[in-house]
């Protein structure tokens, strides 16, 4: 994790550091810290905690130069401390370096820097060590030096390194840690995600695995592991700086919420044509292809991963393949079988999570098609896909994931239906009323949105439990595993979620007087199964919140207090019953006073393993 940026130009440099930073604060913010380079040489600032202390500093005690490089951390190797904190630099302090990654065989080149050249380490991090290794390589060329050590380390990496030798450059190295450069007139910026430079351009190049740049006020040339200039085209990104804004809402993720109407509405309307069929540009999946898959893997992490567990069920239902559905960093060391008779759907919004990227290789390399369903545009995942569904949930800021959920769970419905009707699975007459219904749920998220009182009421009366449970049947426990982790992540109350059937078998245990119990009942055909499960925690002394569907008022007769959300099919209402859930998790969290939008030990994108 971690964000890195640079710049180079004519302009005064500090601001532009902090400014890209705090639109990187998502990545990290354990420590932040700027590398400015001037006649004087290059001056570090860093410091443990949020990027605020840093900027107070540089307002007071300001530093003048035109060219420099700044980060926001997540801890990896070595706790959050200001001698921690990036940049780092050579002994001397005339080269200095950010670093997004992690170093994996750092012990044995620092056990080396240590006894060949005797150097004392200032830090406990991986990163500092290639401050120093840059500097062993040194002979008056950044660039080679650069490429001398980079030769020499194994793991992921973004970096940027100034040197005091070389004042008009920036040497920058990709490697399964993103990286991305903005383009000027007379400056250029460097990276790790679009909005931390949209303030100043819209022209990007979107950096590859292994590739080497070097910046300066003037040009940006790329180069590949061989050292040789590689022409790179220029990505124009469609959307503003305001969409990365909070608008006055208080944080990002209520914010966020409210956007799910519209982030459903693009990712479903921009894939029907006017007879609204489903038509997906991005997928080349033909019927013969598609005769040829015996086995679907669904493939992702945390919440992608719970749209994932949906996904498996539209998949099995309307396209009658089997699927499977497993976390990225177990299915990439359990030697899954996968052949070329595989679909292997990778699930990510950053499109740069580690683990999803390793176990697509892994599938890839085992000879699989690669499918992903991706929320940032030019990302890792959805370049090294065969084939893609981007979602329309636009720049999801807030650590904990609302609308890119919501538009995972578009996609999944939207690419079980195209199998379904490639493969003749599903009648004309069923696809449509799907399809219709599909449409009906922007609306209908609305109007839970329109309504939110009830649940912020609720919330407010909860704030002080220190354990929650989560149950429901069929695909409620998806949406079960969902709420709870958007409790958990953002308020630090213990919560798990469980399938309602499974209660007696162990977990009514923990059920005792005044237990918060979450329920959901959306399921028409489990609904009578669903009560009797609220009667057995309500009989143990629980307190019980169900969701269910409008209508449905029996629910009132046994939970305390029922959350209604609009009548829909039972395959689609998770779109539907997460809304409230996630409302609940924001209005506790925002009740317990917890920092919503950047939780504690969290980052946004989570590109180590
Ligand atoms: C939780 C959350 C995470 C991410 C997970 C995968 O709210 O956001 O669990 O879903 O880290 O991230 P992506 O989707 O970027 O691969």
């Amino acid at each position: 994790m971690c964000g890195v940026v640079g710049y180079v130009g004519d302009q005064s440099v500090t601001n532009i550091l902090v400014e890209g930073l705090a639109k990187l604060e998502y990545r990290g913010y354990d420590s932040a810290g700027v590398a400015i380079l001037n006649q004087e040489g290059i001056h570090v600032r860093k410091f443990k905690g949020r990027l605020s202390i840093l900027a107070d500093y540089l307002e007071k005690e300001p530093i003048s130069g035109n060219i420099g490089i700044g980060h926001t951390r997540w801890a990896t190797h070595g706790e959050p401390s200001d001698r921690n904190a990036h940049p780092h630099t050579n002994v001397v302090g005339n080269i200095a370096l950010i670093h997004n990654g992690i170093i994996e065989n750092y012990m044995k080149i620092k056990e080396w820097l240590i006894e060949e050249k005797g150097i004392q380490f200032k830090s406990e991090t991986d990163s500092e060590v290639v401050a120093h290794l840059i500097d062993h390589f040194y002979e008056g060329d950044l660039l080679k030096a650069v490429y001398r050590a980079i030769a020499r380390m194994e793991g992921a990496y973004a970096i940027g390194v100034i040197c005091k030798d070389e004042p008009d450059k920036i040497v920058a190295v990709r490697k399964d840690s993103p990286l991305i450069v903005g383009l000027g007139e007379g400056e250029n910026f460097l990276a790790s995600d679009i909005p931390a430079l949209l303030k100043h351009t819209k022209k990007m190049y979107l950096i590859e695995n292994d590739e080497v740049v070097l910046l300066t006020k003037d040009e940006v040339k790329i180069f590949n592991e061989l050292g040789q200039q590689v022409d790179r085209e220029v990505f124009h990104v469609t959307w503003d700086a305001e969409a990365a804004e909070k608008e006055g809402y208080q944080h990002f993720m209520i914010k966020e919420i409210h956007e799910q109407p519209k982030g459903v509405h693009e990712t479903l309307m921009r894939r029907l044509d006017k007879d609204h069929n489903i038509v997906l540009d991005g997928i080349k999946l033909t019927k013969e292809d598609l005769e040829k898959i015996n086995k679907v893997y669904i493939v992702a992490c945390g919440t992608a991963y719970h749209a994932g567990l949906v996904g498996r069920y539209a998949i099995e239902k309307f396209a009658k393949i089997p699927v499977e559905v497993d976390v990225a960093s177990e299915f990439r060391y359990r030697d899954p079988f996968v052949d070329e008779n595989t679909l292997f759907i990778a699930v990510s919004q950053s499109g740069e999570t580690l683990d999803t990227l390793a176990a697509l290789r892994e599938a890839k390399r085992k000879g699989a098609r690669i499918l992903s369903v991706v929320n940032v545009v030019g990302s890792s995942v959805a370049r090294e896909s065969h084939d893609v569904f981007y979602t329309w949930a636009g720049p999801e800021i807030a650590v904990a994931s609302t609308k890119a959920y919501t538009t995972q769970l578009m996609a999944m419905y939207l690419i079980a239906l195209n199998m379904a009707s490639t493969k003749g699975t599903m009648s004309k007459e069923d696809y449509s009323k799907v399809v219709a219904e599909l449409k009906t749920l922007p609306e209908k998220i609305e109007k839970i949105l329109g309504d939110i009182d009830k649940i912020q009421h609720q919330a407010d009366a909860q704030f002080s439990n220190e354990s929650v449970f989560f149950m429901g049947r069929g695909l409620d426990v998806n949406v079960a595993h969902e709420g709870s982790l958007k409790l958990k992540e953002i308020s630090y109350i213990n919560s798990f979620a469980i399938a309602a059937g499974e209660l007696k078998h162990g977990t009514i245990a923990l059920i005792e007087d005044g237990t918060l119990v979450i329920a959901l009942a959306t399921q028409d055909h489990l609904y009578e199964k669903m009560l009797s499960n609220i009667q057995e925690v309500k009989a143990r002394g629980a307190y019980v919140l169900a969701v269910a569907k409008e209508g449905n008022k029996e629910a009132e007769k046994t939970a305390d207090v029922v959350m209604y959300i609009p009548d829909t099919t039972d395959e689609l209402t998770p779109i539907l019953s997460v809304i409230p859930l996630q409302l609940f998790a924001y209005f506790i969290a925002v009740a317990r006073g917890c920092d919503v939008d950047k939780p504690k030990n969290l980052a946004k994108s989570v590109t180590v393993e």
